[in-house]
């Protein structure tokens, strides 16, 4: 109510959103991660249920409590997030990856512990698959896609090029070179461009402002 003077614009509509960052396991004690904690896809999915959505989470590795009546998939590595993305994909209407997904993976991991001394001096790393890319490809018309794009410097322009590349409806840039903003804050900024070139700015605030911002700026 606070922030959408009580608009339910959501009614009716399946959204599905992931958030966290994924681990990519050497073994059972040590991974390549980053230092997503999640709170802006929680933000999110509290943000689409208020306005009347269905919503699906899907998270990685979480610091906070997930909100009520919000169904959570909880996925560790990429190709786990990859997998579920997939099979709840063709059932939404409108599409948010807040994850923090991870760009490699180790070559190679084992089940069990490796003692300290028969780690590798070097890690052979290899991709991971594009989750935003490959549901870009499978977007129906009715769809919408959006991304996230936690940038330094110009934001702008990798963003843009990340909107097209991925076949994308709108993308959030995140600075993150300021302060207060992105991995393990409670406040954001962004910039939001959409696939018509429409942008707008959206000073430090809360992520549930801003979560609330990003839903009204793709359904205007
Ligand atoms: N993303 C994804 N799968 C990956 C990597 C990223 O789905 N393997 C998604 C993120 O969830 C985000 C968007 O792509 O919504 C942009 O992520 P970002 O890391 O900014 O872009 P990359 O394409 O990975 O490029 P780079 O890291 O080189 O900037
Ligand atoms: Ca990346």
């Amino acid at each position: 109510v606070l922030y959408t003077g009580g608009k339910r614009d959501l009614l009716g509509k399946q959204v599905l959103i992931s958030t966290g960052g994924t681990r990519e396991h050497l073994d059972p004690v040590r991974f390549i991660g980053n230092p997503s904690t999640g709170k802006m896809g929680l933000a999110l999915a509290q943000a689409a249920k208020h306005r009347g959505a269905k919503v699906v989470l899907v998270h990685a590795p979480l610091t906070e409590p997930i909100p009520p009546d919000i169904q959570a998939i909880s996925v560790v590595s990429a190709a786990e997030m990859r997998q579920v993305m997939l099979s709840y994909f063709s059932a939404a209407d409108l599409v948010i990856m807040a994850a923090a997904v991870a760009d490699v993976k180790p070559a190679d991991h084992t089940s069990e512990k490796l003692p300290k001394a028969q780690l590798p001096t070097a890690l052979a790393l290899e991709p991971v698959p594009d989750i935003l890319a490959e549901l870009g490809q499978r977007k129906q018309s009715h769809q919408q896609l959006i991304g996230f794009a936690a940038q330094t410097g110009d934001i702008v322009k990798p963003a843009l090029e990340k909107l097209n590349v991925k076949n994308l409806d709108a993308i959030a840039a995140n600075p993150i070179d300021q302060p207060n903003v992105g991995f393990a804050s409670d406040t954001n900024q962004a910039i939001f461009i959409n696939k018509q070139g429409r942008q707008e700015s959206v000073q430090p605030c809360s992520k549930l402002e801003l979560a609330h911002a990003l839903l009204n700026f793709i359904g205007s």
